[in-house]
């Protein structure tokens, strides 16, 4: 249940990003920061090696074709409570 819903919150964030503010990330850099992690740092809130900080708090990101993770900043309980996002950018449609 708990999981579910954290999962429905992601997807409204996500939603709500990539309507608004796409590829842009904007916070408060004295308070949070934003690291770019692969699948396993994503899933376990346990910055992989090799993640990507952004701690400017108005950070733009080229999204590449593919699975892109988020999360919200390096503090544990932060990515446990659901402020981490997942970003599967996909190719542009030929047809339109
Ligand atoms: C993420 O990075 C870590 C450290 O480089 C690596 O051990 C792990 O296999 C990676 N996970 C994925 C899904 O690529």
């Amino acid at each position: 249940m708990a999981r579910s819903s954290a999962k429905a919150a992601i997807a409204t964030l996500l939603t709500v990003i990539s309507f608004f503010l796409p590829g842009v990330f904007r916070y408060d850099y004295q308070l949070d920061n934003m690291l770019v992690v692969n699948q396993t740092g994503y899933e376990t809130c346990i910055p992989n090696e090799g993640y990507i900080e952004y701690n400017t708090g108005e950070d733009m990101i080229q999204l590449a074709y593919g699975g892109n993770y988020f999360i919200g900043t390096a503090t544990p309980g932060d990515c446990w409570g659901g402020m981490k996002l997942a970003i599967n950018a996909l190719a542009p449609d030929n047809k339109d």
